[in-house]
């Protein structure tokens, strides 16, 4: 042996690792010393010339590619480049090990290869390792998907990593959308900029943190949703690698608070509806008598003047407007609700007939198309008919006067099975109600039209009937094609209850 040979030797038999050389044939040509002691082989001599498959004692196992194509043996030959394979081994005493066989060739001077090193590392550690850690990251992964909150992680570049299913949901993307998914789109233009300056911000809840704040975020379909979040920056080392943000979605939270603020509002605008109407009523008694003296005593005066006097035209203007002072307090009395009610059943297309009777013979009506939409079955309510007369002809005079005289009068009914309503809706193509009026519309004495021309007590008036018959009405659309006034009466059987969301 000569002395290179023996150093080499020496280097085979010193490595750590069981090791073993192969010729092209599969055959064992040497093994060092740690792969005898692994195998507990006493002599290098009793396995040279046997196959790596004899020595592994395998070679039916299913498992092992030795008499498949994938066999990495037969592979480094093939394609002269090392190869590896990584084995789960079932121990004697029941164990596990992993092993990884690493093959590397070693060529001749003409690039052939002559021979095959195989060496041979116990991996398990490292093995065990990787299957905690990946149990500890899909236990993670199952926490952060079903958390109820809204969860995203970015990376640096605000590429979004992940985005658990409540995030999914309160976004609108589907997981496939994620790869694609820039923060920036999360949020409205500059919003997440904002939200990152703050984070490297010292002064706002620390380095690297959010605390919860107030901001939109942007869903998939371009809706604003107002939230709460907190942000924070991961980092490894001193490095930012991440960022992460969690979201409270407060749209119930607001819609709850601004229920509250309406009703509050609505106590304080009924406690002032009240206290008007009774100064309404007041008046309008107080006015009724010296009223009915003027009506009577022109009427006498009338009587007496001979038929050509020249007073007979003053008398008349007289008793015009005494008698449109006498309608006002009639209105302003059944505002005030001093008139008592009487219910009965009927039906609502009776009603809408019966409105339009009442001014049918006006020539106000003589270019407006009336167009009726009624329901054929007979929807029957239980409310104050006589009553509620006044409210169709107030909502029908709304409508031609908002339609100067010319247009379309859509008169429909129908039931709402869903709120056990019947429904009479008064549609008209007129001005529209502006933007600034609506809010107000139903307040007794607010009108839009000239002096002399309206009161203002029309729909304060309607609104008064129509809740003391369990019902609503509202505005259920309007704009420069015209408005559509929705009345909504309890049926029959429900009238007792009303709705219990009724509005306006
Ligand atoms: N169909 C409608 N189209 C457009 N505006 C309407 C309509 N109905 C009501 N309005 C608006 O609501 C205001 C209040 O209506 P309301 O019936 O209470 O009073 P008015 O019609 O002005 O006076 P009055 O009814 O005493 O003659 C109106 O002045 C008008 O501006
Ligand atoms: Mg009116």
């Amino acid at each position: 042996m000569s002395p290179s040979e023996d150093w080499r030797i020496r280097v085979f038999d010193s490595l750590s690792f069981p090791t073993l050389i192969l010729d092209t044939e599969h055959r064992i040509v040497a093994a060092n010393r740690k792969f005898l002691e692994r195998k507990h082989i006493p002599e290098e001599m009793q396995i040279v010339g046997k196959t790596c498959r004899d020595i592994f004692r395998n070679g039916h196992d299913p498992d092992l590619p030795c008499l498949r194509n994938d066999c990495p043996l037969a592979q480094t030959i093939a394609q002269k480049t090392g190869h590896s394979l990584l084995r789960q081994i079932r121990q004697e005493d029941g164990r596990t090990r992993w092993e990884d066989r690493v093959f590397s060739p070693i060529l001749d001077d003409r690039g052939e290869v002559s021979f095959v090193i195989e060496s041979i590392r116990d991996v398990t550690k490292t093995k065990q390792l990787e299957i905690m850690f990946q149990g500890i990251s899909e236990f993670m992964d199952r926490v952060i998907q079903s958390s109820p909150s809204p969860i995203v992680a970015a990376d640096r570049k605000g590429q979004v990593l992940l985005m658990n299913r409540a995030a999914e949901n309160l976004f609108g993307y589907r997981v496939e959308d994620v790869p694609e998914l820039n923060i920036e789109a999360l949020y409205p233009v500059g919003v997440a900029r904002e939200i990152m300056k703050k984070l490297r911000d010292d002064s706002f809840g620390g380095h690297g943190k959010m605390p919860m704040t107030r901001v939109d975020i942007r869903t998939s379909s371009g809706e604003l949703i107002p939230v709460e979040m907190t942000a924070a920056i991961i980092y490894e080392g001193d490095e930012e690698v991440a960022t992460m943000g969690i979201y409270n979605d407060l749209r119930e939270r607001l819609s709850i608070r601004r229920k509250l603020m309406e009703a509050q509002a609505q106590v304080v605008q009924s406690e002032k509806m009240a206290s008007l109407g009774r100064l309404a009523a007041g008046v309008a008694h107080e006015i009724n008598n010296p009223l009915t003296g003027i009506l009577m005593f022109t009427g006498m005066a009338l009587e007496k003047l001979p038929p050509g006097s020249s007073l007979r035209k003053t008398l008349h203007c007289i008793l015009e407007d005494a008698e449109r002072c006498r309608d006002i307090v009639k209105n302003l009395l059944v505002y005030s609700r001093q008139t008592s009610t009487r219910k009965e059943v009927f039906a609502l297309n009776d009603l809408v007939e019966e409105g339009l009777r009442l001014i049918r013979d006006q020539k106000l009506l003589m270019h407006i198309d009336i167009h009726k939409d009624l329901c054929r079955d007979s929807i029957q309510v239980f409310a104050d008919a006589n009553k509620l007369k006044q409210v169709m002809i107030n909502l029908i005079m709304n409508a031609i006067d908002a339609m100067a005289g010319r247009g379309t009068l859509t008169l429909r009914t129908y039931r709402n099975e869903h709120r056990d309503s019947g429904c009479i809706e008064v549609q008209d193509t007129g001005s529209g109600i502006a933007k600034e009026h609506l809010p107000r519309i139903f307040d007794p004495f607010y009108t839009t039209k000239a002096p002399g021309k309206g009161t203002g007590l029309g729909l304060s008036t309607a609104i008064g009937i129509v809740k003391d018959n369990n019902g609503s009405l509202t505005v259920k659309e309007t704009g420069p094609n015209g408005t559509t006034f929705l009345l909504e009466l309890p049926l029959v059987h429900a009238a007792e209850n009303g709705f219990p969301d009724s509005i306006g």
